[in-house]
């Protein structure tokens, strides 16, 4: 049968593989570039949208002082004060509070939950507990249902930081 084809129609089955090797090629390249689009698009314009969502970074830092004597004064004082020897009242004296392990007041009958919880008190830490303190430490008997707002809890680390040194 070769025998009757023309030349350019004997190399018939090479074209044809080499073309559509071009095309398997260029479908490749321009399934890779899609692709590419289509990351570039979703960090473009998700990432703005998710960082909303994502914690905090400053956790605990930059907050006014002022604004959280304010707020202890409103929503911690009746159960802690913050003085050097001052009185554990229905939680505990919180002086040198940051930098030390939880349930270090040896005068205070704490549960065993905060005792043992293992909690080292710092500006994140106490950023996280204050948001939802019976999450942080299951089993806590502080009686406080968090506050929500970050600025307010930053807000009184910074007066807690100054005021129970
Ligand atoms: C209704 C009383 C009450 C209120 C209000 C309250 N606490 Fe407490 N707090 C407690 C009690 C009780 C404990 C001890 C928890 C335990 O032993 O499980 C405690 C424990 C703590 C601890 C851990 C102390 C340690 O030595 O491990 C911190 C920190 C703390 N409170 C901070 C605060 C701050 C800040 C506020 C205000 C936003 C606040 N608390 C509001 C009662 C209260």
């Amino acid at each position: 049968m070769l025998f009757w084809l023309r030349p350019s129609e004997m190399r018939g089955p090479i074209y044809n593989a080499r073309k559509s090797a071009k095309r398997i090629r260029t479908a490749v390249v321009y399934g890779f570039l899609f692709l590419l689009m289509t990351l570039v698009f979703y960090a473009l314009f998700t990432f703005p949208l998710a960082a909303n969502y994502l914690p905090s970074p400053n956790k605990g830092q930059g907050g006014d002082a002022t604004k959280g004597a304010k707020l202890f004064k409103t929503r911690c004082a009746q159960c802690h004060t913050v003085e050097a020897g001052g009185p554990n009242k229905v939680g505990p004296n919180l002086h040198g509070l940051i930098g030390r392990q939880s349930g270090q007041v040896d005068s205070f009958s704490y549960t065993d939950a905060n005792k043992n919880s293992g909690v080292h008190w710092q500006e994140d830490t106490l950023f996280e507990y204050l948001e939802n303190p019976k999450k942080y430490i299951p089993g806590t008997k502080m009686a406080f249902a968090g506050l929500k707002k970050a600025n307010d809890r930053n807000d009184l680390i910074a007066y807690l930081k100054e005021s129970t040194k």
